[in-house]
């Protein structure tokens, strides 16, 4: 089976809930974490995208998240986006939880949307609870290594999950609800190897639905899916897309 198979699954098997990780986003330029060029490749996550490393040494968290703000502030959505966009308008797809933090979603037109690891949308001070837009943080950041607070000095952190945080509890409990009521649970480049998202298939299977995905790598449920299909996100959910609407 290829597009025109998953069009079909996607037709025949409503509510269509879609989840989707870093791989989505690979062909608007950035990069994903576990792939072999991925971002894990080259940097440590314990030691700069844990809680612990940020409470330690924020400057230093910031040396790897300010070029990383910089190049998801640029990218565009991609047609993997756009289309998931184009479903959901058409009554197809339910709603989309991303672990992504890029708003690629959100820009594309998605609106059923679930950040699960939150997002770059925002930035808050841990002494004082201090917010600030992305726009704010991005200025700051062309005269500062890392963004200071205004009230006390502190230095911000990004509203992103870190390892060692809890996930938002109404969007991770949101996420289990619509995957145990998904008819068709499709997963869009994501590796399906960080919890407690990586238990949302399993929700879906338990619940008498099926799985879809769409990887270009291996991933664990690889052989309890209805249907893999080891292809670009982009090319394929497009032909999905202009298949059904
Ligand atoms: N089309 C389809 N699949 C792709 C594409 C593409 N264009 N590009 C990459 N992929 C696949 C990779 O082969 C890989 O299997 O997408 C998957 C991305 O997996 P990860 O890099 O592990 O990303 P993700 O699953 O989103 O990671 C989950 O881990 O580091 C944390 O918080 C971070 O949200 C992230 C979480």
């Amino acid at each position: 089976m290829d597009a025109s198979g998953l069009a079909r699954l996607v037709r025949a098997n409503q509510p269509c809930v879609v989840l989707t990780g870093a791989g989505i986003s690979t062909e608007s330029g950035i990069p994903d974490f576990r792939s072999p060029t991925g971002i894990w490749a080259e940097f440590d996550p314990a030691d700069y995208a844990s809680l612990a490393a940020f409470r330690a040494d924020p400057a230093k968290v910031w040396r790897f998240y300010k070029p990383r703000i910089a190049m998801l502030t640029e990218a565009e959505p991609n047609a993997a986006h756009l289309a998931l966009a184009i479903l959901e308008q058409a009554g197809l797809v339910e709603a989309v939880v991303t672990q992504n933090v890029d708003l690629l979603h959100e820009r594309a037109g998605s609106r059923n949307l679930v950040e699960v690891h939150r997002s770059i949308r925002t930035a808050t001070c841990p002494a004082c609870g201090s917010s600030y837009p992305r726009d704010v943080v991005v200025a700051r950041l062309e005269h500062a290594d890392a963004p200071p607070c205004d009230n006390c000095d502190a230095i911000l952190k990004p509203d992103v999950v870190f390892f060692g945080e809890l996930l938002p509890a109404a969007a991770i409990e949101r996420a289990f609800e619509l995957a145990r009521r998904a008819r068709l649970l499709l997963v869009v480049g994501s590796s399906l190897e960080v919890h407690p998202v990586a238990a949302l298939p399993e929700e879906t299977l338990l619940a008498g639905g099926r799985l879809a995905i769409v990887d270009k790598g291996p991933t664990p449920y690889d052989r309890r899916a209805e249907l893999k299909l080891e292809g670009n996100a982009a090319e394929i959910l497009g032909a999905v897309a202009d298949e059904l609407v």
